[in-house]
């Protein structure tokens, strides 16, 4: 039986700054930021948008197209936790009216989360073929206003459905570990933004990649050419772009063009979107899917880190069909329809959005009809509504 990826919903808030503008403000040449980092925008989210709105607001792009009887499981993954005891999936259970049976809970493994749901929902679904399980990885990306990680931040949700006869991914047997105790990035509880240690990150994220990579072609007795392409987590692209280098090192010509296009295709939403920690690699997995054109059957191998840290990497290969499932202009439209801030106006929303509002305080969203926001809380309770 095979079990794999079905349904995939994107969402990212309405406002977003352009890089050269960033770039300009801290006195930086832009092609720092869109070479040198490689990115183009970064998304921004307000007070009224936060891990739990934007992970409904993801899944409500699928939700009316699947039989909710059959959801037995629902995980979300975050690392921009809006409580520390209630999952975030319980308000996301309500949003979505989904039947009281289900199992449910939030994952916590720095970027790693959707990966750990992805697979806790993939051995789920083989032991229960008749259920599906929803799994949803949500962040907001947060250095801070003049920080080096500013340029790195971001916002977003990405939601998949797993289920039995998948229509879009076919996720193999298989995968390869690897953890280690580091200090490359985290987030004490008392910050709304994290610590990090940039450059490290970046050298622990390439040594876990190789590890893994090595380790799953062995485990599986692959080649690197047999991939069609291979997708990174991707905090900003030059991080993955440098992942993809050591893929290709010593390939043959055809292979490392392969990987070379298709790495291209897998970065066109994040160079636009950002960093959305958990969701970042799916993220990836969706451009690639909507800008690749590969054909179906392509094997598609998938690189997941988490800071503290941990790696993994497995594969999947394209259901017949495939593009189907797939709405590049519904994507392109929920990212043209974001407002572009100026730099101050940037640096008040985010500086607002660090802080929850007074208890008791109504927000209203600037958002388009029908999206889900975070209204304030009523005796510390946080309210979901739809506009
Ligand atoms: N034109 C073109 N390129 C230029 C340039 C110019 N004018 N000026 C500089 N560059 C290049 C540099 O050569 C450098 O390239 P390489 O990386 O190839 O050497 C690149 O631009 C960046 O320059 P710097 O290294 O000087 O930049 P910096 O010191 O400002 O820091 C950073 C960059 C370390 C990435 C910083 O932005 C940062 O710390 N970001 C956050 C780090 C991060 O996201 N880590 C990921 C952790 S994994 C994750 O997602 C976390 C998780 O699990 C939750």
């Amino acid at each position: 039986m095979q079990v794999g990826i079905d349904k995939i919903g994107f969402f990212t808030p309405n406002k977003y700054v352009d890089m050269v503008d960033l770039a300009h403000a801290r006195n930086q040449d832009p092609n720092k930021f869109l070479i040198g980092i490689g990115q183009n925008e970064m998304s921004v989210a307000d007070q009224t948008q936060d891990a739990v709105s934007m992970g409904i607001n993801a899944t409500m792009r699928y939700i009316n197209r699947i039989d909710k009887d059959k959801v037995g499981l629902l995980v979300f993954g975050t690392e921009s936790s809006v409580d520390q005891s209630k999952s975030a999936s319980l308000f996301v259970k309500t949003a979505l009216k989904l039947k009281p049976e289900v199992r449910t809970f939030e994952v916590k493994e720095a970027c790693f989360g959707l990966t750990a749901a992805l697979m806790i929902a993939r051995d789920f679904v083989r032991v229960h073929p008749h259920q599906t399980a929803i799994v949803i990885g949500s962040d907001i990306a947060r250095y801070g206003v003049g920080t080096p990680g500013e340029v790195t931040q971001g916002a977003g949700s990405i939601s998949m459905l797993i289920k039995a006869d998948p229509s879009i991914v076919a996720l193999n047997d298989g995968h390869s570990a690897y953890s280690e105790d580091i200090n490359d990035f985290w987030r004490p509880n008392f910050s709304r933004v994290a610590m990090v240690e940039g450059k490290y990150s970046t050298q622990v994220y390439l040594d876990f990649f190789t590890k893994t990579f090595n380790a799953y072609k062995k485990q599986k007795n692959l080649k690197t050419s047999d991939f069609d392409a291979i997708t990174y987590h991707m905090p900003f692209t030059k991080m993955a772009l440098k992942a993809n280098r050591i893929a290709v090192e010593g390939q043959d010509e055809e292979t490392t063009k392969k990987l070379e296009n298709s790495f291209e295709a897998a970065k066109q939403l994040s160079r636009r979107v950002g960093n959305v920690y958990t969701a970042s690699l799916y993220l990836s997995l969706l451009s690639l899917l909507e800008n690749a054109n590969l054909a179906a059957g392509s094997l598609v191998g998938l690189f997941s880190y988490g800071s503290g840290a941990m790696g993994e990497f497995y594969s999947g290969n394209l259901v017949t069909d495939y593009e189907n499932e797939i709405d590049q202009a519904k994507d392109m439209a929920l990212l043209d329809r974001r407002k572009k801030l100026t730099i101050p106006e940037y640096e008040d929303v985010f500086n607002a959005a660090l802080e929850d509002p007074e208890d008791g305080q109504e927000l209203d969203s600037d958002d388009e009809k029908g999206t889900w926001y975070f209204a304030g809380t009523k005796d510390h309770v946080r309210q979901y509504k739809e506009k």
